[in-house]
């Protein structure tokens, strides 16, 4: 059944906006590789089965082939002592054809996170989790945007949304998504220059903070908790959230749900990211970019 959503409600439709990113690229390769060049070449390391990061590393390798660029799966076994894997990473650091390393988190529990994070080299770290890389961000130097606030930003470029001088509320604070994206949207840039409130946990009087939000951001990994009283009508809806809810009525067992009632929400909204089909997708167009920015840093100065 067709549904009725605000009359002039846009979908912030990832495909769409990614495909146009991934087409600059591989532009961009076509001409690297007609000038005698090497393509760009992303690694990325998997530790264990983990269902979610599956399917999020294939994704990563299928469309690094579609641009282009060349990559390395390499896949460690999830009982690893954490020296192996800080072994795999200085080999790719050395490694002077490997331009980007990414590690997909969660890590198990054997493992600590930040001292792999903090092991691969700066200019490599095509994730910007590394505290340097981090660091520039915040003092808005040129860095590695991580992947997912970077598509945020891609995706606000993409469909010309104003931010400027609009009140950003973000939920989660994660150094993956909320701090990241939180820093970007209160910046001085492009699709920037919001008044940002970043709400979490310990946030008190959550629903009031999100009825003054222009622009919403859900990054807290809660399925479907932004409901629509908790939206202003004709808000900008950014949904950040990717939650394998069990469905034995799906073929594979499980529904992909985001952190917004979308069909409560999209109603009163002026645009909104659908989940499957919004953020993640331009995620995977972030890392691209930050895997062809890599690259071209190291020749720069050559
Ligand atoms: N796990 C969830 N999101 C990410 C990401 O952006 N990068 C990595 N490496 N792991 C993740």
């Amino acid at each position: 059944m067709q549904k009725a959503y605000f009359c002039h409600m846009i979908l912030l439709d990832g495909k769409i906006a990614a495909l146009s990113v991934k087409n600059e690229l591989k532009e961009q390769v076509a001409k690297l590789r007609a000038d005698g060049k090497r393509a760009p070449h992303l690694a990325v390391i998997i530790v264990g089965n983990n269902g979610a990061s599956e399917t999020y590393v294939a994704s990563k390798v299928k469309n690094c082939e579609e641009i282009g660029f060349g990559s390395t799966l390499i896949r460690l076994d999830e009982t690893i002592d954490e020296t192996v894997l800080l072994d795999q990473i200085k080999q790719l650091n050395d490694n002077e054809f490997t331009d980007g390393i990414l590690v997909q988190l969660p890590l198990p529990k054997q493992i600590k996170e930040q001292k792999i994070i903090q092991a691969i080299d700066p200019n490599k770290d095509v994730d910007g989790f590394h505290p340097v890389n981090a660091g520039k961000l915040v003092q808005g130097l040129p860095t590695f945007i991580p992947a997912t606030p970077y598509g945020i930003m891609l995706m606000l470029q993409y469909f010309n949304i104003e931010t400027k001088g609009k009140h950003a509320v973000v939920i989660g604070r994660s150094n993956i998504v909320g701090r990241p994206i939180s820093i970007l949207l209160s910046s001085n840039i492009p699709n920037g220059n919001c008044t940002v409130t970043v709400c979490h946990s310990h946030t008190k009087n959550l629903k009031e903070i999100c009825l003054q939000g222009d622009i919403i951001v859900a990054a807290l990994g809660k399925p479907e908790f932004l409901k629509a009283d908790m939206v202003k009508e004709g808000a900008v809806i950014i949904d950040v959230g990717i939650t394998r809810v069990e469905d034995a009525t799906a073929k594979k067992g499980f529904r992909i749900k985001g952190d917004v009632a979308f069909d409560e929400v999209a109603p009163k909204s002026a645009a909104i990211t659908p989940v499957p089909g919004g953020v993640g997708l331009m995620t995977i167009a972030g890392l691209l970019k930050n895997t062809l920015q890599a690259y071209s840093n190291k020749y720069q100065n050559r």
